[in-house]
Formats: C-alpha cells, sequence, structure tokens
C-alpha cells in the first residue's frame, strides 16, 4: 500500500523508488491522507546531499543526543578558538526545580564570531568570494562586497565605535533598513566585544525608544530614510522622536551614526542634531581598515533582540556567542544542503532573528555569498523576487509562508516568466505553511525539483530546531518533519506528561541546544516563569505541536496570548494596551483569527466608553493608535482586521476575560460557544454576536 501510494504521487522524481524503499523500512506504513502526501528527494538531489538518507540522518542524530559533548565539539574544532573550552563542553539546569536555569556551552573558550566569519574565511583563500550581493529598492540598483571588502568595512566602523569610547559589554541599537551597512553594523559590534540591539526599522518612534531606555546605548546607528517600493520613510526623524522620548526617562545617548541614503532622501532635507549626529560617509572612511579582535568568551553577550511576549513588555532575549556561532552555521549547513558555490538569499529583515541567524551569522560563517534586498517582493511588481533569482542564479532560497500566499494570490505567470533554473532547496519559517501553499511553492516556484525546509524555530531558540534535511527525508507538505541534530523534542500534556507516539499537545524541548538563549536581558526571573516553569523540566516554546504515526512534527500554532500576524509575533496584550491608551477605548480584548495571506489576523473586541458612540471614524481611529504604537508605515501588521464593538465582554465572576469564547465569535463559530454559564454575565455573549457585522 505504502509504496502504491508513493507511486501515485504527482510529483514523484524518477528515481525516487530506491529511495523509497529505504524509507519504507524505516516509515513503516503510513495513515491519514496528509500524512500519507510524502513528497521525495530526486535521487539526482540526495546523491549530492550532505546528509543523503534517513540512515545517515539516523546515524548522525543519534549520535548527537547520546554524546552531545563529542557531537558539538568536534563541529566547534572547525571553528577558529584563540583559547580551547575547558573539559567542561556544556553545562545546564532547565529544571526550576533544581535551582536557578542556567545554560552554558564552551565555557572558558575564548574566540570572536566576526573573526570567524570573515578573516577565517579570507585566511581560507576566500578574501576575493562575494560575501553580500545587495539588492536596492529600484531596478538596476546594486552592490556588492568580497569578504575582504566587507571585513575592511566592519574594521572601519568597529575603529569608529571604539573612538567614541564603545567597550565590551556597551550595547549599541541598529535601526537600519537592509543595507549592507546593516551587517557590517553588526560585525563591528561583534568584532569589538559590544552588544548590538538591531530593532526592525519599521518599529514606531515608541517601539524603538522603549528598547534604547531598556538596554542604554552608547550608540544609535541609522540612516536618514530608505525607500520601500513606492514610498519614502524618513527613518532619522523617527530616530529624533524616539531620542527624545528616551531621554524624557532619563536615558540620553550621544551619538546617533547616520548613513546618508542618498537614493532615498539628500542629506540635506535631512533634520540635524549638531554634536550628536554624525554623517556615517563623512567619518568611517577616515578610519584604518584593520582592527584588532576583542576575544571574547563564549559566554558573553552578542545580541539583544526583543520579541513580543505574552504580557505587555518586550522581551530582550539574550544570545551569547560561542554555541550561538556553532548551531546557526551548522544549522545553515545542513537545512540548506550548503556547499561553496551556493548563491543564498533570504527575504527575511535583519530586524528580526531570522535576519540575525541566517542572513548575516550562519552564510557568513559558512563563507556564503547572500544577497541583501531593501525593497518588497512586490515592487516594481509581483516578479521581482524571481528577477532576483534569476539575476544572482540564486540556489537557496529562504522566504515566509505569508508572502508564498501572497504572491499566490498574483498568479503564476509572475513566476514563469523567468527561469529560476538555479534553484536547488527552498525554504519556508515564520509561521506553519499550508499544505496549499507549500505544492505551490514546490511545483511553481520549485519547478517540483526542488526540496523544502520548512524550518520550526524561534528568536529564542537561535536556530532551526525542527527542520527537513533536503535530500534525507521525503517530505510532508506542512510538516516542519524531524528534530535537528541534538534536539530532543517531547509533547507533553496539560499536566506536564510526556506523551509517545502519533499524538499531540504542547511542544517542549528537553536538555539544551548550543544555539538557546541564556536569559532575557534584566529580568532571569521572568525567562523562568515564562520558559521553564510552565512545564517543569522542560523548555516551553509555547507552540501546539503534534506527531504523526511516522513520527513527522506538524505544528498547529501558538497556545499561548500570541498571535502570528505573517510570521511576526504580536503579543494580544500589547495591541490591547494600545487601543486602551485611546481616549475613548475603556476596554479591549484582542484575539487571532484565520487570515487567508497573513496566515492569522488581529481581531479586537473593544468596549467604549460610556456614551460614545460607535463610528466609522472612531474605528480608523483606534486602528491608529495600535499602528502609531507599533509601526510607521512599512508593514503595519499590528494593525487590527477588524475592530468589533463590545458593549460588554464575556468575564468569568473573577474577572477573567474568557478569550476561548472571543476566539469562537470571531471565528463566526457560534454552535461552538460550549459553556458560557460560569460568565458573570451570559447575555453579554448574544450582544457580541448582534455586533458583529457591525
Ligand atoms: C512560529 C521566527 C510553524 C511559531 C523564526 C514560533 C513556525 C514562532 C515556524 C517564532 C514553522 C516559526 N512552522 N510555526 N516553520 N517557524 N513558527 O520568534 O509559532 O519570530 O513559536 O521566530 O513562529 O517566531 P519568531
Amino acid at each position: 500500500n505504502y509504496l502504491r501510494h508513493v507511486e501515485s504521487l504527482a510529483v514523484l522524481p524518477s528515481g525516487a523508488g530506491k529511495i523509497s524503499h529505504l524509507n519504507a523500512v524505516i516509515l513503516g506504513e503510513a495513515l491519514a491522507s496528509e500524512e500519507n502526501d510524502l513528497v521525495f528527494p530526486s535521487e539526482e538531489f540526495s546523491r549530492q546531499a550532505l546528509v543523503p538518507s534517513p540512515m545517515k540522518y539516523m546515524e548522525m542524530y543519534r549520535r548527537s543526543i547520546e554524546d552531545p559533548a563529542g557531537f558539538w565539539s568536534e563541529i566547534a574544532s572547525e571553528f577558529y578558538w584563540k583559547q580551547k573550552w575547558g573539559t567542561t563542553v556544556y553545562s545546564e539546569n532547565l529544571d526550576v526545580r533544581k535551582g536557578p536555569i542556567k545554560i552554558e556551552w564552551f565555557k572558558g573558550g575564548i574566540t570572536n564570531i566576526c573573526y570567524n566569519a570573515l578573516d577565517r574565511n579570507i585566511e581560507a583563500g576566500n578574501g576575493d568570494k562575494i560575501a553580500i550581493y545587495w539588492e536596492g529598492n529600484d531596478l538596476g540598483q546594486d552592490g556588492s562586497l568580497t569578504y575582504s571588502s566587507l571585513l575592511e568595512k566592519v574594521c572601519q566602523l568597529a575603529n569608529y565605535l571604539k573612538d567614541i569610547g564603545v567597550r565590551k559589554g556597551d550595547a549599541v541599537v541598529i535601526y537600519l533598513p537592509m543595507l549592507m551597512e546593516l551587517p557590517i553594523a553588526m560585525l563591528a559590534c561583534a568584532r569589538i566585544g559590544a552588544i548590538h540591539s538591531v530593532v526592525f526599522a519599521g518599529f514606531s518612534a515608541d517601539s524603538l525608544a522603549q528598547r534604547i531606555v531598556d538596554c542604554k546605548p552608547k550608540a544609535v546607528i541609522t540612516c536618514n530614510a530608505v525607500r520601500r517600493g513606492p514610498k519614502v520613510i524618513h527613518l532619522k526623524d523617527i530616530v529624533d522622536d524616539a531620542l527624545a522620548e528616551s531621554a524624557k526617562s532619563g536615558v540620553s545617548v550621544d551619538v546617533c551614526l547616520t548613513y546618508e541614503n542618498q537614493s532615498a532622501m539628500n542629506r540635506h532635507d535631512t533634520k540635524w542634531q549638531k554634536g550628536r549626529d554624525i554623517w556615517w560617509q563623512d567619518t568611517i572612511p577616515e578610519y584604518p581598515t584593520t582592527c584588532e579582535i576583542e576575544w571574547v568568551d563564549a559566554e558573553d553577550p552578542l545580541f539583544l533582540l526583543y520579541t513580543s511576549g505574552s504580557t505587555g513588555k518586550p522581551k530582550g532575549v539574550l544570545h551569547t556567542t560561542g554555541g550561538y556561532m556553532i548551531y546557526t552555521a551548522t544549522t545553515f549547513k545542513y537545512a540548506f544542503d550548503y556547499k561553496p558555490p551556493d548563491i543564498y538569499w533570504c527575504t527575511a529583515d535583519c530586524g528580526w532573528i531570522t535576519g540575525h541567524s541566517y542572513v548575516t551569522y550562519g552564510p557568513l560563517l559558512n563563507g556564503a555569498t547572500v544577497i541583501v534586498f531593501e525593497g518588497v517582493p512586490s515592487y516594481p511588481d509581483p516578479g521581482r523576487c524571481w528577477n532576483i533569482v534569476d539575476k544572482y542564479k540564486v540556489t537557496l532560497f529562504y522566504t515566509a509562508p505569508t508572502l508564498v500566499r501572497s504572491l499566490m494570490r498574483e498568479g503564476d505567470e509572475y513566476v514563469t516568466r523567468y527561469s529560476r533554473k538555479s534553484l536547488r532547496v527552498l525554504g519556508s519559517v515564520g509561521e506553519p505553511i499550508n499544505p496549499s501553499a507549500w505544492r505551490w511553492f514546490f511545483n511553481i516556484v520549485g519547478d517540483s525539483r526542488c526540496p523544502i525546509s520548512d524550518t520550526w524555530w524561534q528568536t529564542e531558540t537561535g536556530g532551526f530546531l525542527i527542520t527537513p534535511l533536503p535530500g534525507a527525508w521525503p517530505q510532508k507538505p506542512g510538516s516542519a518533519t524531524f528534530p535537528f541534530f541534538g534536539v530532543q523534542p517531547v509533547i507533553v500534556d496539560e499536566k506536564g506528561a510526556e506523551i509517545e507516539g502519533e499524538c499531540s499537545g504542547y511542544l517542549c524541548i528537553k536538555s539544551s541546544w548550543p544555539g538557546a538563549f541564556r536569559t532575557l536581558y534584566g529580568d532571569h526571573e521572568r525567562y523562568e516563569t515564562t520558559y521553564f516553569k510552565p512545564f517543569p523540566g522542560y523548555y516551553f516554546s509555547g507552540d501546539g505541536c503534534s506527531r504523526d504515526k511516522d513520527g513527522y512534527h506538524w505544528l498547529t500554532g501558538r497556545v499561548d496570548d500570541v498571535i502570528n500576524v505573517s510570521g511576526h509575533r504580536i503579543g494580544t496584550a500589547e495591541v490591547e494596551s494600545a487601543l486602551v491608551s485611546h481616549p475613548q477605548c475603556a476596554e479591549a480584548a484582542v484575539v487571532g483569527v484565520e487570515h487567508e495571506v497573513k496566515g492569522q489576523g488581529i481581531y479586537a473586541f473593544v468596549t467604549l466608553v460610556d456614551g460614545v458612540p460607535y463610528s466609522e471614524e472612531l474605528r480608523k481611529s483606534l486602528t491608529l493608535a495600535v499602528r502609531k504604537q507599533f509601526h510607521c508605515q512599512i508593514g503595519p501588521f499590528a494593525a487590527p482586521d477588524k475592530i468589533h464593538w463590545a458593549p460588554g465582554l464575556p468575564k468569568t465572576r473573577s474577572g477573567k476575560i474568557m478569550r476561548r469564547i472571543l476566539r469562537k465569535i470571531a471565528s463566526r463559530q457560534l454552535d461552538e460557544l460550549g459553556d458560557t454559564s460560569t460568565l458573570a454575565d451570559p447575555n453579554v455573549v448574544d450582544q457580541l454576536i448582534a455586533l458583529s457585522d457591525c
């Protein structure tokens, strides 16, 4: 049955029979329809793959679990360490019952991630290899840097930062769009042991100020403006506002290094605060092109990155140097089956973790050629991605399901008018990829040739935890498949008991992996409470997951109060607090609803101050309040898709909002409201339903 099923697959590539025979042994008989939907790598692909078969994966995986210290230290030895770590490769406590949570990898090892990404590759003879191809917002705008020239630019900036007093352990906030200067700034910080905190250059002045106040940077690095599609966004104005705002909280920043992005805005039109603001182009090129390395401990902090949680304040996820370095490099190599001639493009912005681990560090540590794209995929038309793929002969293309779905709606001709012959492996991240988007990505974009690595991971995990290794396993559209080396996913029930075999529940991880975050900046207690207390003994991901009969993992989305909109994490509490900051809003409750393109949309129930009438104008001004809190013009993904007027909210007698009921009302599953008798006032449910279409 199993083999017959496999043979009947439309996408079955020639030669798959041989591989399917191997898989059949391991997988046994598959069952239900999605679970049965196996897509095999071609024999040709598998033959050249780093991990060419399930057997090889099993062998490596087993070793990584049975002997993590040996497995990871062997890999780490391929990198440069000024001084090797001590006898203990890693030490950990993931169990709150046994004391404070602590994770350390390669402690005592002295290294530098910038050295390993640049100098080491140059010394290996790759100085003239292209490190970064930069593609601007407009067609025909481009540039590139070899490994040697990238190093020179990094050194110049690093020298400048040292000159203005940035020292090891100091924070630097980077608020830049996808210019080459963004990875340059990250690497320059890393070179001198400074902690970078990149803030997505789309966040509002308020969000930027909040992050500045939290980490008190020595400097902010930005640019005057950026073009995104047809729009111009004045980033420097946003930074000015943020700096004024943070000064009110007692955090003043002495230096605002500003890159003049001439294609977007002339320097003469840029507002300027003498003494504080410095033009990048006038200053940085004056500095020497070599810069001594600040050697750091593997456990010294590398960067901070803020992410949304289920409560109001964003969390400063802290990653350290050594483990993160080894983990991003290794996951990049295996999940994309990376080989030196590859040209790699990840569409993520460096403002998110994907841009940290898989635009900057993972690829550059492997000596790869990376594309940095400033623009948007829909400009000048929805064929832009494939235009870029053909222009640079991209072999590895990594993107998000929301982009796949939005391009899918534009029609195949935008894709098929380009060759895309160079593509070898596709990748997906950010949210579960629905099987129909998977199919389109596979069949149309990849011409049914390229395996898709559906990588499951998080800001907190630093790198992939569950991901296909193209070439090893047959894939099931919509499943992130199997754990990466060294990762032990467990599915637990409500009480925290591990469930075996075919099951579904809460996704946790047993034991640490090198890329795990070490704390939440300045709030270790919140770190323990959020991630380690819900299910003692495990790291809790916040995601639901099921495992099928063949051991494949199917992520089912967040189980906490976090909504995933276009692959971006939005805490419901953050949106609610933005709404109630509006003078006419008395109370708000936000839930996620299914959305065709964005994956999830934001659905807000809003109770107005007594006597205020509903109006379209008010709806707009509430939406604006949320947009202002989160973002300026770029990707206003935090704006509510629907505002539902609510004379009252369904609450328990103790005053807790019953979101379960709100989710059902939002998704119009009115016959599944369940028991409403415990509500303080069951009538509010009828009122809400009556106002559904207002
Ligand atoms: C979701 C992004 C299913 C998940 C790297 C996780 C995914 C959150 C996938 C982390 C995937 C990410 N399949 N869900 N392949 N990748 N997610 O921190 O809910 O921005 O918890 O990191 O995105 O989002 P974050």
